[in-house]
């Protein structure tokens, strides 16, 4: 934590099963029935699903490619009185790929000051930058307990382990421990063993070093395929980390089509339209670049490609 800007000590920290249930435990925590949520426009589909079972409301705020837009989130707090938290996922967001600028995230942390409201920070992906410069988590710049940072080591070690934590001030951290108790009492210790033991033993940065590397390249791969095999006008995002390409298809165009036609050809993307808790936007869609090797990338986006001209 201290590596990436923030300050913190031992009573600041809670082990959690995965960060998902660090964003359950928030929901659980935070959210009364009919609760404002504010986030990103779209945002991450099981955080969505999670803090609907807690009758949470959303209001989406716009983003453009340097993250949320500051303008539209203090009107959208203005508009609603009873926001709980902002959910956020500032560096290489699922499912856009797109980052928060430094600018924004510090008026983030000013505009919950103003407002008074919490700021849920969840950063799974932050580690794995391939291009551009680092940025401070928004938690560096709380200057009030206000930011609930949130991480995992699912993205930069492996996602089975299930190990995640929860950075946030003390009062905060005592009402997860209650809440965590009655989830699972604590996180399987075996698991938090291993990886204790592998970051004594190996150098994790040199790990991490390595998946961005690969990354980097799949995802130069994927771009210049989306540019060779899409039309010119199509528009999406140029990610400098993390996993994902997020694409907007022409309006009369619908996602899902190509979802199902890609399906039956072994070619798998995810249709945007659940990112959205609210707006019924139908032409968008998420890519993955990291799993797939280079020539299957390469056949995957030029069939999406085709399917994509049958139907127009
Ligand atoms: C934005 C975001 N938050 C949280 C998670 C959950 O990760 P985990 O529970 O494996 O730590 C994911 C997984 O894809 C994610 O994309």
């Amino acid at each position: 934590m201290s590596r990436i800007g923030i300050n913190t000590n031992m009573k600041n920290v809670l082990v959690t099963s995965g960060s998902q249930q660090a964003i359950d435990l928030s929901g659980r925590l935070f959210i009364n029935g009919g609760d404002t949520i504010i986030c990103e426009s779209p945002t991450y589909l099981a955080a969505i699903n999670t803090f609907k079972t807690y009758n949470a409301k959303f209001v989406e705020v716009d983003m453009d490619d340097e993250g949320m837009i500051m303008e539209e989130l203090e009107k959208k707090l203005i508009e609603n009185p009873n926001t709980k938290f902002i959910y956020t996922i500032p560096d290489f967001q699922n499912p856009t790929g797109r980052t928060l600028k430094l600018e924004r995230r510090k008026r983030m942390v000013e505009l919950a000051n103003q407002y008074n409201v919490l700021i849920v920070e969840d950063n799974p992906y932050g580690a794995i930058r391939f291009s551009g410069n680092e940025l401070p988590p928004v938690k560096h710049f709380d200057t009030e307990g206000r930011v609930i940072y949130i991480s995992t080591f699912s993205k930069m070690l492996t996602p089975g382990l299930r190990l995640g934590w929860i950075c946030a001030d003390e009062v905060f951290i005592e009402k997860y421990v209650a809440f965590k108790q009655t989830a699972d009492l604590h996180t399987d210790s075996f698991a938090q063993r291993m990886t204790a033991k592998y970051l004594e033993l190996y150098d994790i940065e040199e790990h991490i070093n390595k998946i961005k590397a690969v990354y980097k390249e799949r995802c130069k791969v994927m771009l210049s395929c989306l540019e060779e095999f899409f039309p010119k006008r199509l528009s999406y995002s140029k990610p400098e980390g993390g996993l994902f390409i997020w694409v907007e298809l022409p309006e009369d165009v619908s996602a899902e089509h190509i979802f199902t036609e890609g399906l039956k050809n072994n070619v798998a993307c995810v249709p945007g339209t659940p990112f959205f808790p609210n707006r019924a936007t139908k032409n968008a869609l998420r890519l993955n670049y990291s799993n797939m090797a280079k020539e299957k990338i390469i056949e995957g986006i030029k069939l999406l490609g085709e399917v994509y001209y049958t139907v127009n």
